[in-house]
C-alpha cells in the first residue's frame, strides 16, 4: 500500500465496471469487471490492443454510455449523482468539429456554448502546436492537426481531470513527442490529472506514471511502468556451451535459451550462486547481467500468460 500514500486523493475510481453491448447473454462483453483508481496529479495510461475495451470504458467515464454494471466516482462523487464536483475535459474520437470553420473559430464556438470566455484560445492553440494553422479551415487539417485541436478542445475549460482517448492517434514521431511533453506538463506544471488510452506501448511507457493493461475487456495488470518492466528479474547469461549452462541451472531456475544467450528468471542477488554453478559445471562464462524487458516484451508475456490461464 506504499503507492497509495505516494499519490494524491483519488480523482477517478472505477469499481466492477462492465459493459455488454447488444442482446442479453448473447451480446459483446466489451468491458468486464474493471476496477482501478487514479490519484490526483497522476498521468495514468490505459493500454490495450484494438477492441480491448478502452473507448467503451472512456465513454462510460464521460457518461456518454451507461455501464451494464459497476460504479464510477469522479472526485469522490458517484457519476450517477450528476455533474462531477470538479471540471473534466475530454477527447474522444478525435473530437467533432465544423469542417468549414477554422480551428480557432471551432474552439471559439465550443467556448461560447460552454459559457467560457475566449481569451485563452491563442494560448491553447500555441500549447498544442497549432499557432500557425489555427486560422485554417478544419476540413484541410491532417489527422494529426485534428487530434491537436481535439486536445485543445479538451483543455478549453481548464479541467482538473483530462480524459484522452488515444491522444497520439495520427501523430507523426515529432507530434508524438510534443504530445508527450504537453501531457507531462499538464500534470507536472499545472497539477492536472490525466487518464489516457493508447495501444502504443512505447507511448504509455514514456508518458505515464502508472498503467493498466486491458485485454479482451478484462483488466489484467495495474502497476507503475517500472513495476511492470521489472516484474520478473531476468539475468542474461552468455556462456559456452550454452546447453551445459542450461542443464546446470534448470533444476533451480526457470531458464530459456534465446539465440546465443540464456535467460534465467532470477534476482540479481542470485548472480554469485549462478556463476558458481556454471563454473562448477565446467561452463565458460562470458557475461552475466540483468536484462531489462521492454514494455512490449512485458505486455506480450502478460497477455499471453493470461490467455493461456483462461
Ligand atoms: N456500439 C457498439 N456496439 C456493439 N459493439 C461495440 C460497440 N462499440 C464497441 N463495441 C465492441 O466492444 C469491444 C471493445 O471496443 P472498444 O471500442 O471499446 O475497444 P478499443 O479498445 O477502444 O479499441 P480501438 O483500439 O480499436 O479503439 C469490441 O469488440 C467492439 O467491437
Ligand atoms: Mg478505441
Amino acid at each position: 500500500m506504499e503507492r497509495m500514500s505516494e499519490r494524491g486523493e483519488p480523482v477517478l475510481e472505477i469499481a466492477g465496471l462492465s459493459k455488454t453491448y447488444g442482446g442479453r447473454g448473447g451480446g459483446v462483453r466489451a468491458v468486464q469487471d474493471v476496477t482501478l483508481t487514479v490519484g490526483a496529479g497522476e498521468v495514468y495510461g490505459f493500454l490495450g490492443a484494438n477492441g480491448a475495451g478502452k473507448s467503451t470504458t472512456i465513454r462510460m467515464l464521460l457518461g456518454l454510455i451507461a455501464p451494464s454494471a459497476g460504479a464510477i466516482k469522479l472526485f469522490g462523487q458517484d457519476l450517477r449523482h450528476g455533474q462531477p464536483p470538479r471540471k473534466v475535459g475530454s477527447l474522444v474520437d478525435g473530437g467533432a468539429f465544423y469542417p468549414f470553420l477554422s480551428g480557432r473559430r471551432n474552439l471559439d464556438v465550443l467556448a461560447r456554448t460552454q459559457g467560457l470566455d475566449g481569451s485563452r484560445l491563442d494560448a491553447l492553440l500555441a500549447q498544442v502546436g497549432l499557432e500557425r494553422d489555427g486560422v485554417r479551415k478544419v476540413k484541410g487539417y491532417s489527422t494529426g492537426m485534428r487530434q491537436r485541436l481535439g486536445v485543445a478542445a479538451a483543455l478549453l475549460n481548464d479541467p482538473d481531470l483530462v480524459i484522452l482517448d488515444e491522444p497520439a492517434n495520427g501523430l507523426d514521431a515529432a507530434g508524438i513527442q510534443e504530445m508527450r511533453a504537453l501531457i507531462r506538463s499538464l500534470a507536472e506544471e499545472q497539477g492536472k490529472t490525466v487518464f489516457l488510452s493508447s495501444h502504443l506501448l512505447n507511448e504509455v511507457q514514456q508518458t505515464c506514471d502508472r498503467l493498466a493493461i486491458i485485454d479482451h475487456g478484462v483488466l489484467i495488470r495495474e502497476d507503475t511502468v517500472a513495476g511492470i518492466l521489472h516484474e520478473h528479474d531476468v539475468l542474461r547469461i552468455v556462456a559456452t556451451p550454452i546447453e551445459a549452462a542450461h542443464a546446470a541451472l534448470a533444476p533451480n531456475w526457470t531458464c530459456e535459451i534465446v539465440g546465443a544467450a540464456l535467460n534465467v528468471r532470477a534476482a540479481k542477488a542470485d548472480a554469485p550462486e549462478i556463476a558458481r554453478r556454471l563454473l562448477a559445471a565446467g561452463v565458460e562464462l562470458f557475461s552475466l547481467a540483468p536484462h531489462e524487458r521492454s514494455l512490449e516484451e512485458a505486455f506480450l508475456a502478460i497477455t499471453q500468460t493470461e490467455t493461456a490461464d483462461a
